[in-house]
């Protein structure tokens, strides 16, 4: 099928790359022209696994990048709606990124032949796919000529590729059986297996459900499962800090709570890692917009400001711990591991290691900083105020805490040994529970956690009772 993607930010690149991969004819589009060249270029903007390798391969065959959004639609079948929607104003979702696409869009089908569908895959409130449709109706594209589909992704940073091809779970929300075909053609290589058959496709994750499962629904329907699963997912993160906190206050350890938990078929272990919260371009973000829109259908879901409110007091809750081990923050040097909002991105959207670094450094520590991909980015924003280092080694020369603030897989595999003769003070605040409290301990460190027992070098355990402050 011929595809126009609209946008090549995260979501649109990998979705470009992966339909290309499908066999798709895919043409990406934006209006940016640094970006698009860069593109061109073969420069792939996102550290993102696999995703270099796709762009290498189709760029310039079955991929290529344009900026005439008007000239592709009317070339294509199908055309997928990648643009952002930031946090507008009441922590609405502010569309107007998707109305102005619209206007080329219905330009493209009234000058281009035959049927189309425009499909939603950004996040967007319910009813967006209405009003889509009216936007496009008004602005020239004749009714008979296209539908309106909302088909979200469920894609996590850093993993994108393989939650693409090997998704949990295709929505498709239509009104229309012509379209609902489509869609289906779009995502048959992976619905019929014919994909994950194929000698070159790119090795399958561990319970990857093969074939992909397509879910048909409304549109409505299909909207509201995208922010109902990252509110939902973003729940389980403040509920189990929250866990985390009870553990702390008497001296349980929320890794055994969790295995109990998780346990538990109708529970399940994923998205129950404790830290020091969320962020990223998507929960603070969607949670907000999904608030903003029970909010107007008139359900007043508090539970929301509940999961937001542990959030940012768990990045409170970490900065107290980390003045508690460092006695007076003023004047200390303090070694960083980890920018970005989790492992295995470079994205610094909405990072808590962001955001307790620039608290560090208003309380006037000096910092010295290391991640294996975000350090460009968090240059951008840091400039001069910190310093960045080679590697976790260098970070902690000479600091008097080092802190965990992302779950890197690399610093879980620090040699302990060495990060000890670096630091001035063996004092680690782990934000992210990489390392097990007894082995650090063993190994001569002062070590705190989230939810877990502090440990000191052969120091026993106190047990004691403490208030949840
Ligand atoms: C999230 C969803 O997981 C995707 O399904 C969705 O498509 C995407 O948002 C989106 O709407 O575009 P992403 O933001 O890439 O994906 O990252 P996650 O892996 O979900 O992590 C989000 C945040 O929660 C990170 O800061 C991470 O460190 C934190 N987290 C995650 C925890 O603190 N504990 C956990 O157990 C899991």
């Amino acid at each position: 099928m011929k595809i126009t993607i609209v946008g090549s930010g995260y979501v649109g690149l990998v979705a470009a790359g992966c339909f290309a991969e499908l066999e798709h004819e895919v043409v990406c589009v934006d209006n940016d022209a640094q970006k698009l060249a860069r593109l061109e270029r073969g420069e792939c903007p996102i550290h993102e696994e696999f995703l270099p390798e796709l762009l290498k391969d189709y760029r310039g065959n079955r991929l290529v990048f344009r900026a005439d959004l008007a000239q592709a639609v009317a070339e294509s079948d199908v055309v997928f709606l990648t643009v952002p929607t930031p946090t507008g104003a009441d922590g609405k979702a502010d569309l107007s990124n998707f109305e102005q696409a619209a206007r080329a869009i219905a330009r493209g089908i009234a000058g281009g032949s035959g049927y189309k569908v425009v499909v939603e895959k950004s996040t967007v409130p319910v009813f967006t796919a209405e009003w889509l449709e009216e936007v496009l109706a008004v602005s020239g594209a004749p009714r008979e000529r296209f539908d309106v589909v909302a088909n979200p992704e469920f894609l996590r940073e850093g993993s994108a590729v393989c939650d693409f091809l090997f998704p949990d779970r295709i929505v498709v929300g239509a009104e229309s059986e012509r379209a609902r075909k489509v869609l289906r053609a779009v995502y048959a290589p992976l619905t019929s297996g014919g994909y994950y058959a194929r000698a070159d496709a790119i090795p399958a994750p561990d319970r990857a459900r093969i074939p992909a499962p397509l879910l048909e629904t409304s549109r409505r329907s299909a909207e509201l499962i995208k922010q109902a699963a990252n509110a939902f997912l973003a729940l389980r993160i403040s509920f189990i800090n929250a866990v985390a906190n009870l553990c702390e206050a008497v001296d349980a350890s929320v890794d055994e709570v969790c295995a109990g938990l998780g346990s538990d078929g109708r529970i399940g272990p994923a998205f129950l890692r404790p830290g020091i919260g969320y962020g990223g371009a998507c929960f603070p973000k969607d949670l907000a917009a999904f608030r903003a829109v029970a909010e107007e259908c008139g359900f007043d879901f508090r539970l929301l400001d509940e999961v937001r409110r542990i959030n940012e007091e768990q990045r409170e809750r970490f900065l107290a711990r980390v003045r508690e081990a460092l006695w007076t923050v003023q004047g200390k040097r303090v070694a960083v591991l980890g920018l970005a909002f989790k492992g295995g991105t470079d994205d610094i959207r909405e990072s808590p290691a962001m955001a307790i670094t620039e608290r560090l450094l208003a309380e006037g520590a000096s910092v010295v900083a290391y991640d294996p991909a975000a350090m460009a980015r968090a240059r951008a924003v840091l400039g001069g105020r910190i310093a960045f280092a080679e590697d976790a080694y260098e970070a902690a020369e000479g600091a008097d805490a080092v802190l965990v603030l992302t779950d890197w897989e690399e610093f879980a595999a620090l040699d302990l040994g060495r990060l000890y003769q670096a630091l001035r003070y063996p004092v680690m605040v782990d934000g992210r529970n990489l390392f097990d409290p007894a082995r650090m301990a063993q190994e001569g460190f002062f070590y705190s956690s989230v939810g877990r027992p502090r440990v000191a070098p052969g120091r026993p355990r106190a047990m004691k009772m403490r208030r949840v402050s």
